[in-house]
């Protein structure tokens, strides 16, 4: 299998609407020959999956999956450290994600599971690949910025300037040329995608140049109207059960205006519901709205419940019966960072030949 791509952006090509374009162009290739890509792609342990995971890019990944891309779905433990002194409960969260990742659809006799804290060699090339990046470029990433401006923590970590970097080494490890991510990932795929091409013209080739693919991520927001996030109790969980789920959609911000319609712009929280309804559907959310019509927020909401406990009736039942059999998460878990292990030797391996320091 090769990852690398017969037609590279042009340098100028960083921003957003060019990245779209680029990545509608992938989706053409992808379809063509699924099987010489790889995609890799992860999630900070931090707590279960919600719908927004799900439809931003959960359900991405099972279609990149089944069309025969070789996804390598990473569990990022090490990265939860960005933000917070400690990782809480992390064995736990490992298993959840996998749990999560499995009732999906996540196929591990297809995509690899892994946790990059169980692969050395994933982790060693964090060191050459620092050697590439300046200070200056380290704090210039807005995402960074931005997680730096809502941290919780007194004082700023060096593992939250260094960890994109950290972050390309789990890309390229496995030469993955695609990285399905929503937009805030962007920055850090291009300190991966200059990690990789600096290292190329410093000591030979080895990396391919990663690129993005952005998925057309649907903005849902939380029960609160604000950003739906696993910290801020607003996000309904994959795994809830109906009657959590009723009670949280029951609780759900709208407004005060009975006649029920699609219009993010000036009607955010009614139209966010409106849209998990049409998600969970597959249908148009103007349709939607119009079949609620004058039946208030109340009526919204019952058909909001119904159409996510019947979407996720089946994965959650999926995701029940997985969790009774702890063993099997673990062996996945076990075989896929095997797997990982592998891949990421050999790769040290050319690294440590193209620096010259094999002895
Ligand atoms: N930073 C990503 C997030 O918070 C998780 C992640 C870690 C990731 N390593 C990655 C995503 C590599 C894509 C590729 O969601």
């Amino acid at each position: 299998m090769t990852t690398i791509l017969d037609t590279a952006p042009d340098d100028d090509e960083l921003g957003l609407p060019a990245a779209r374009r680029r990545s509608a162009a992938l989706e053409r290739q992808i379809h063509e020959r699924p099987g010489r890509f790889r995609a890799l792609t992860g999630d900070r342990p931090t707590g279960r999956l919600h719908l927004g995971h799900y439809f931003g890019t959960l359900h991405n990944r099972v279609r990149l999956q089944n069309l025969g891309v070789d996804m390598m779905v990473l569990i990022a433990d090490y990265q939860v450290l960005t933000d917070r002194d400690v990782a809480d409960r992390l064995a736990e969260h490992v298993e959840d994600l996998t749990l999560d990742y499995l009732a999906v659809g996540i196929d591990p006799d297809r995509a690899t599971v892994f946790t990059h804290s169980a692969v050395p060699a994933l982790n060693q090339l964090l060191l050459p690949f620092l050697s590439l990046v300046s200070v200056s470029e380290l704090g210039r990433n807005p995402t960074v910025k931005d997680e730096i401006a809502h941290s919780r923590q007194s004082a700023v970590s060096g593992l939250m300037f260094t960890y994109p970097v950290h972050q390309a080494a789990d890309i390229l490890f496995c030469k993955a040329g695609l990285v399905p991510v929503g937009q805030d990932q962007l920055p850090h795929l291009e300190v991966a995608r200059t990690v990789a091409r600096r290292f190329n013209s410093r000591y030979g080739p080895v990396f391919p140049e990663p690129e993005a693919l952005l998925s057309a991520a649907p903005l849902l927001l939380g029960t609160d109207g604000g950003k739906m996030s696993k910290s801020r109790g607003n996000a309904i969980a994959l795994a809830a059960t109906s009657d959590e789920t009723a009670r949280m959609i029951r609780g759900a911000k709208t407004d005060a205006d009975r006649n029920i319609t699609y219009d993010p712009a000036a009607r955010p929280e009614v139209s966010s519901l409106v849209l998990l309804a049409a998600l969970c559907l597959d249908r148009d959310p103007h349709e939607v709205a119009g079949e609620i019509g004058g039946r208030g927020a109340a009526g919204l909401k019952g058909v909001v419940t119904d159409a996510v406990n019947d979407r996720f009736a089946p994965i959650r039942a999926r995701r029940a019966e997985l969790a009774l059999d702890r063993a099997h998460i673990r062996r996945v878990l076990r075989d896929g960072n095997e797997w990982a292990n592998a891949i990421a030797d050999d790769t040290l391996k050319e690294v440590r030949e193209a620096m010259k320091a094999f002895y």
